[in-house]
């Protein structure tokens, strides 16, 4: 298949470009280059630079390939930014997804795989997480994300759309070759890596007063290897509607701290601080029905490969895609 890919040159859209190309798909990568990196783009991939803001911009590329179907992982990401700038949020998200879908539909493109979140569910009523849960999203990112899903449903029912939602929980590792390189990073484990690597004196933990355990947030880390196969059964199936991509198992901020230890050999200092707000106690995914309807199997769900990997590909790339 040939695929459009939106956000091409950031960490999940460039693990699944590659594995796509590995699988023998065709890609266009459209990517604005704002926070992904030019070097993170295989370069087996045709690269159009443009801003999904731009609406002739896309219907422009959208028309010039012609593709069989379109993945779009091109968004703003950040929880805590969102809640201080919520504009910015719904303005990227929101607007630059119906720029996609004006092109799809001048184009007559139909299959939409979209990189929703389990931020959207909000606090959830119960754990593990399924599909039917309600949504009631607790900040402007998980807002948007659920307020692209709807106009997708209504995309679906008036001009036949077909959109798959893939809801991911916690992405991380990396490939051989691509990896996480955000800038601000604010995510656990690239930070734990960087303590590791001399680059940070400690990590923090942001609250141990939470109702687990021993007190720290649960998640639910899921391979980036995995994810994008994920998009790759989600594409080439006939398929629609949403997915949970989570392993089913969650970990506490303190067992990720221990395991790094183990992986990386050193000591990562750890300092207890403040609970960031918005963070629920424990996110963890049922995903039986990815498993049942896509065939998905995770090939690397233990959290000790997913944090090699990630420390495999910092260790190669200390400065990310900077060199
Ligand atoms: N954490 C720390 N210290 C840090 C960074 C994170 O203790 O320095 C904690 C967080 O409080 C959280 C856990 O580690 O409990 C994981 O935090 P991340 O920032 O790595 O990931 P989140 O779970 O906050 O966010 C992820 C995605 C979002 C998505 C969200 C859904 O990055 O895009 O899951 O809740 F919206």
């Amino acid at each position: 298949m040939h695929i459009f890919l939106t956000g091409g040159a950031g960490y999940i859209g460039s693990v699944t470009t590659e594995c796509l190309l590995d699988a023998g798909h065709k890609v266009t990568v459209f990517d604005s280059l704002e926070l992904g990196h030019r070097a993170a783009i295989d370069p087996r991939a045709t690269f159009i630079q443009g801003d999904l803001l731009v609406r002739e911009a896309v219907r422009e590329a959208m028309a010039s390939v012609r593709p069989d179907a379109v993945m779009h992982f091109a968004a703003y990401a950040l929880v805590g930014e969102s809640m201080e700038n919520p504009l910015k949020y719904f303005r990227n998200n929101v607007t630059g997804g119906i720029h996609l879908v004006e092109a799809m539909e001048a184009t007559g493109v139909k299959k939409f795989i979209f990189s929703s979140t389990c931020a959207t569910y909000g606090y959830p009523d119960r754990i593990p997480m399924t599909e039917d849960l309600p949504q009631n999203p607790v900040n402007p990112y998980g807002e948007s994300k659920l307020m692209f899903e709807r106009i997708l449903l209504w995309a679906q029912e008036r001009i036949g759309i077909q959109p798959v939602f893939l809801r991911y929980f916690n992405a991380c590792g990396a490939s051989e070759r691509y990896g996480e390189d955000h800038n601000p990073e604010t995510h656990l484990i690239p930070l734990i890596v960087f303590v590791a690597q001399g680059r940070r004196d400690h990590i923090k933990i942001f609250g141990t007063d939470y109702d687990t355990p021993d007190g720290t947030c649960i998640r639910d880390y899921i391979h980036i290897v995995d994810l994008a196969q994920a998009h790759i059964l989600a594409v080439t199936g006939d398929h629609t509607g949403a997915f949970n991509l989570g392993n089913g198992n969650g970990y506490s901020v303190q067992e990720v701290i221990e395991v790094a230890r183990e992986v990386t050999g050193h000591p990562i200092p750890a300092q207890v601080a403040e609970r960031r707000p918005g963070d629920p106690d424990r996110l963890v995914a049922a995903a039986d029905k990815a498993r049942r309807v896509l065939g998905w199997q995770p090939q690397h769900p233990d959290l000790k490969t997913i944090i090699t990997d990630a420390w495999r590909w910092h260790q190669a790339y200390p400065e990310g895609y900077a060199n």
